[in-house]
């Protein structure tokens, strides 16, 4: 089974082939113009991703070593993110399947990132816990198989990379303020300051909320620094808010793990890419004598080829002909109505 993947749901445009779970290709191209403006400009991401998503599906057949007719089916992000930047994957991949007579797997991106640790380490054994992080998305999910899982907890606000974005900007930090505050922390002390670790009180409340710890950063700023922040303090800032944000999220999955009765844990999305978390995670995981599966950077961020390696594991299950209709639409928010149904497939 060979199968060409397509992700497009924010800035990054990106084609994957994947053969049996192993990725043959996956090429990620970052939309960096954003920086200038602080954030991801929605208009923006979807022009871009229109002009290069021809050159990155060749380059990625190119470096597979196989042409489209020998594609077996299309997998394509399809929920949630931008809709002009999804529209742009989705009908892509609804005209390749027109052109080549292909099948089209639609595919929910925060499906993509909790399974991402199965594509990094396929002897992982269900059931799992699986923490997603991004900038949109903050989530715990209990993992029986590839299609049946429920959603144990989420954020009531922020996200977690939202707040490392929101308070990079707070200390002057360029977007995405993530990785910032990841490099800057290496030099600073994550004891300097003491900053809130919300929602922790109760053990089996698998919610977060991270707006509360951004505001405070926010006061504590404005009211120590009136004249500006001090250059040689933002190491011990970003590392005290960093640890503040790592402690919530190591303790929150540890408890899962613990509730849950599993020793099995995968912890992905784009803040997975955090040094101190994935150093923390993997300590405390050893100690605990859990399974930790952090996928390597390229799989941590946005990237087809988790798209494609579901995908496959959908049409193993499903088998190939219920991915014949190309009229599944995008869809902004998945995990909102998720949270309704408890169970996604
Ligand atoms: O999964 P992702 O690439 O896109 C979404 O689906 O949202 O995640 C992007 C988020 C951004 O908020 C970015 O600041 C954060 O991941 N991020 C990081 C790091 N690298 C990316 N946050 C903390 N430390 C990092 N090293
Ligand atoms: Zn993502």
């Amino acid at each position: 089974m060979l199968i060409l993947a397509i992700e497009s749901s924010c800035d990054e445009t990106s084609v994957a082939v994947i053969k049996e779970s192993k990725v043959l290709s996956n090429v990620i191209s970052t939309q960096l113009f954003h920086k200038k403006y602080g954030g991801v400009v929605p208009e923006l991401a979807s022009r871009a991703h229109l002009e290069s998503i021809i050159s990155i599906l060749d380059e990625s057949l190119k470096e597979a070593g196989c042409s489209i007719s020998e594609i077996d089916a299309i997998a394509v992000t399809s929920m949630p993110g931008l809709v002009g930047s999804l529209i742009v994957g989705s009908n892509f991949a609804k005209g390749l399947s027109i052109k080549y007579g292909k099948p089209v797997v639609p595919v929910n991106h925060i499906e993509g990132h909790l399974f991402s640790g199965c594509l990094e380490d396929s002897s992982l054994q269900f059931p799992f816990i699986s923490l997603v992080v991004s900038g949109g998305h903050t989530a715990l999910f209990y993992v029986e198989s590839y299609i049946k899982y429920s959603l144990i907890g989420s954020t009531i606000d922020d996200a977690a990379g939202e707040s490392f974005d929101k308070v990079a900007s707070l200390l002057g930090l360029p977007y995405p303020g993530g990785p910032e505050i990841d490099k800057l922390s290496q030099s600073g002390k994550a004891e300097a300051y003491n900053f809130p670790r919300p929602m922790l009180q109760k053990e089996d409340d698998f919610n977060f909320s991270f707006s509360g710890l951004k505001t405070s950063v926010r006061y504590f700023l404005k009211n120590e620094f009136p004249n500006g922040i001090p250059e040689n303090l933002k190491p011990d800032l970003s590392a005290s808010f960093q640890e503040a944000v790592v402690d919530v999220l190591v303790r929150k999955a540890l408890n899962a793990v613990n509730k849950y009765k599993t020793k099995n844990l995968i912890v992905a999305g784009g803040v997975s890419a955090n040094t101190r978390l994935r150093k923390k995670m993997s300590d405390t995981a050893k100690t605990a004598g859990i399974k930790l599966v952090i996928p390597q950077l390229d799989y941590c961020m946005d990237n087809a080829a988790m798209i494609g390696f579901l995908a496959e594991k959908k049409i193993s299950f499903h088998g190939l002909a219920v991915f014949d209709k190309l009229d599944f639409t995008v869809s902004p928010n998945a995990l909102r109505a998720a949270k309704k149904i408890k169970n996604i497939n």
